[in-house]
């Protein structure tokens, strides 16, 4: 069976513009899944969105949903529903008649549609909204109800870009677990562009970065996160993100200050990128004692503390080892104050290696 959503080849530059704002983009959604497009401001990612629902016209390429392709086939005809930042919504319909507009246009009986409507009320909190016009509700409920005007309507293919953002955290964070949970339920087939790696993370099966309009990765949240293809990757996901820190390769080793550091053999650049997540750099106090058998004692940095930002569960500490910033995630507020000597241990079973010239993967 072909694939609900795919995109082959897909270009599109605008007039004026020095680069296309989406280059050769391949990319497949598959039945029931939600792919999550993340990616800097301006890499693409509306402009992607706004080519599948059939808003503009690429200058290349080829969208096809089920198996058949969407050129020349205008937004009504593609039984897609895109919701997006400042969605407009009928102003003179009350939230209720916004819901069910387009199940009474498919010919819904009243029962069916009062199920659907209560269920996307509840599930988007708006219930107490039902009565009001659009014109009496904050953003972040005219985007809930934006929201739930595409979940009833079930097309499809859902398109979202950025439902989430006009929300307080809390609610957000509250959301994206309903809405993750729905669209299992609903088995719904969707393309989901968000800033918030939360949420790629958890509404994402698979999940793909977009680098100047190229796809750089598209891979399941985990393997984004533990096995980046690009240094891009690496230092895009995760917060903080990965240590990238330049090294000289010199036979079968790095050098990182008193370090030596095996490098995998298939290593044929000289200048390479040493990845170390901040969770796998552990500090210790100076003058704490070192176990003789302590494997890790191979992986002690001599390092000055920075900087320390508290987030309560989790303490980020900024370090400076051999002229180089690392950072280290530690758990609580048992972090050393800024100045102090400390040791850093790296724990080199994590390292990733990437060719500093190319930003790609060993
Ligand atoms: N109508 C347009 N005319 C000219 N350039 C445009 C137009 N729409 C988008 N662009 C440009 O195309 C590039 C991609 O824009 P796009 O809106 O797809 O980015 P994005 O990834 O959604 O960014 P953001 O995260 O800020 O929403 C940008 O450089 C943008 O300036
Ligand atoms: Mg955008």
């Amino acid at each position: 069976m072909a694939a609900p959503v795919s995109i082959r080849g897909l270009s599109r530059c605008f007039a004026g513009n020095d680069r296309p704002a989406v280059d050769k983009l391949d990319l497949e959604v598959n039945q029931g899944e939600v792919v999550c497009l993340v990616g800097p401001s301006g890499c693409g990612k509306s402009t992607t969105l706004r080519l599948v629902a059939g808003l503009d016209t690429p200058d290349d390429g080829e969208i096809t949903i089920d198996g058949r392709t969407m050129r020349g086939v205008p937004p009504q005809d593609r039984d897609v529903a895109m919701v997006f930042q400042g969605f407009a919504l009928y102003p003179h319909m009350t939230v209720r008649q916004i819901l069910g507009f387009p199940l009474k246009m498919r010919g819904a009986a009243r029962a069916e549609r009062e199920r659907a409507i209560a269920q996307a009320a509840d599930m988007l909190a708006i219930r107490h909204l039902l009565d009001r016009r659009p014109g009496q509700l904050s953003g972040g409920e005219q985007q809930r109800v934006a929201m739930g005007r595409a979940l009833v309507r079930q097309p499809k293919v859902f398109l979202f870009d950025e439902p989430l953002s006009n929300l307080d955290a809390a609610l957000r964070a509250e959301l994206r677990i309903e809405l993750g949970r729905l669209l299992r339920r609903l088995e719904a087939t969707a393309l989901y562009v968000t800033h918030d790696q939360a949420e790629a993370m958890t509404l994402g099966k698979r999940i793909a970065v977009l680098r100047q309009g190229r796809l750089e990765q598209l891979d399941t949240p985990r393997c984004i996160y533990e096995a980046p293809q690009t240094s891009f990757v690496a230092s895009f996901f995760g917060v903080p993100p990965m240590n990238l820190v330049p090294v000289e390769r010199s036979g079968e080793h790095v050098r990182f200050g008193p370090l030596r550091v095996p490098v995998p053999r298939a290593a044929g650049a000289h200048e390479l990128l040493l990845g170390i997540r901040p969770e796998h750099v552990q500090i210790q106090p100076d003058g704490a004692p070192s176990c003789a058998d302590d494997t890790r004692s191979a992986s002690r940095l001599p390092a000055q503390i920075v900087s320390i930002e508290p987030h309560g569960a989790e303490t980020h500490v900024e370090l400076e080892a051999n002229g180089q910033l690392l950072r280290a995630r530690v758990k609580g507020f048992d972090a050393p104050v800024p100045g102090e000597s400390v040791s850093a241990l790296l724990d080199l079973a994590h390292v990733r290696w990437f060719d500093a010239s190319t930003g790609h993967a060993l």
